[in-house]
């Protein structure tokens, strides 16, 4: 008999590579044609050719298998190299290195928003992208089936878990957790920056993800020239100017009584400009005196203890402070934008 295995088992791995379906090769002519010739040797042959075939067979399912895994394991990227690595790229010289790398704009404008109201004695904790029913809505004066749940075009998995569209969603736990301060005859002073979802259209002015933050405080004789006050002491350190502020009555369910805010623009002294519209005030947040049922539910007496709350978007103010047109630049990945900042 003058069919040679190892020729064979040259010409199967010669086409392995180029076949689309690798599994192919197991089922090849030239192998089952070895099979078949096996009955047919003489006895003493037959087991040197049988364990030959056999062994071409183990080697070509391990090839089979190795491929295999190498499509279920994908390379294992390193996030860690340069952007620019890649010099194959045809936009090579326009990609950053990691040396020039540097923090968002969003998140260092939050770092020296939180670190001025460190300075003013406040917290930071930052807020849940999951939470419930009782923390969004039920703990802030929003009964079941409130119109003004109907404000927030909240979104909500099937089994009722919410992404929050408020910081405010924090408002409970916070006061809860720092009751003791009260307890000592402190005051609880707590911001709470994080992310916040809304059922939005998208457009120059607004995201269906963006990020609030949201200030709580909560002490004996708390009234709203004190929220006034470090509203007004808290823009002027981050504008790095003296502002006017004005407030007008709102309804939130969760403040009694609810302001939207308004300071003066910090680009124009109020004189008009494109920033403010040419009124020469900018809205930028809502307020109000904490609500005596946001109390109660967080185990507050309001008889004892009141406070004032406050919620502003993050990427607004930012967006006013380097007057940003369009609040999808924030989340572009457009360098031309971010080296702006850096
Ligand atoms: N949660 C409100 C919003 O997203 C903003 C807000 C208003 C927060 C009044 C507050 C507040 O803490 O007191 O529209």
């Amino acid at each position: 008999m003058n069919i040679d295995v190892e020729n064979i088992s040259e010409v199967l791995l010669s086409r392995f590579d180029g076949l689309d379906n690798k599994a192919d090769i197991l089922k090849s002519r030239e192998l089952k044609t070895l099979y078949s010739i096996i009955p047919s040797l003489p006895e003493a042959e037959r087991a040197i050719f049988g364990k030959k075939v056999n062994e071409l067979t183990l080697k070509l399912k391990e090839l089979v298998e190795k491929h295999q895994q190498k499509l279920e394991v994908p390379e294992p990227i390193d996030i860690t190299a340069p952007f620019d690595i890649n010099q194959n790229l045809t936009n090579a010289n326009q990609l950053l290195t990691s040396d020039n790398g540097s923090q968002h704009p969003l998140m260092r404008e939050l770092d020296i928003v939180l670190d001025i109201f460190y300075r003013m004695g406040f917290s930071a904790i930052e807020s849940r992208i999951i939470d419930d029913d009782f923390h969004m809505f039920g703990s802030l004066n929003f009964p079941e089936g409130h119109p003004a749940r109907d404000d927030y075009d909240t979104f909500m998995t099937k089994d009722k878990l919410i992404a929050p569209a408020h910081t405010s969603s924090m408002q409970n736990r916070v006061i809860q957790q720092n009751k003791s301060e009260l307890e000592h005859g402190k005051a609880i002073a707590c911001v709470i920056p994080g992310v916040v979802f809304r059922n939005e259209d998208v457009d120059s002015r607004h995201d269906h993800t963006f990020y609030q933050v949201e200030g709580v405080y909560v002490g004996k004789n708390i009234n709203a020239g004190n929220l006034m006050a470090t509203l007004r002491t808290f823009l002027e350190e981050y504008f790095g100017r003296q502002l006017d502020i004005k407030s007008q009555p709102f309804y939130f369910p969760f403040t009694e009584p609810s302001f939207e805010f308004a300071l003066s623009c910090p680009f124009c002294d109020k004189k008009g400009c494109s920033v403010c519209s040419y009124s020469g005030f900018i809205e930028l947040l809502g307020c109000g005196m904490i609500h005596p049922n946001v109390l109660t539910q967080a185990e507050i007496d309001p008889d004892v203890y009141s406070g004032f709350a406050f919620g502003f978007g993050l990427d607004r103010l930012v967006m006013m402070k380097y007057d940003i047109e369009d609040v999808r630049n924030l989340k572009s990945s457009k360098l031309e934008f971010l080296r702006q900042f850096s």
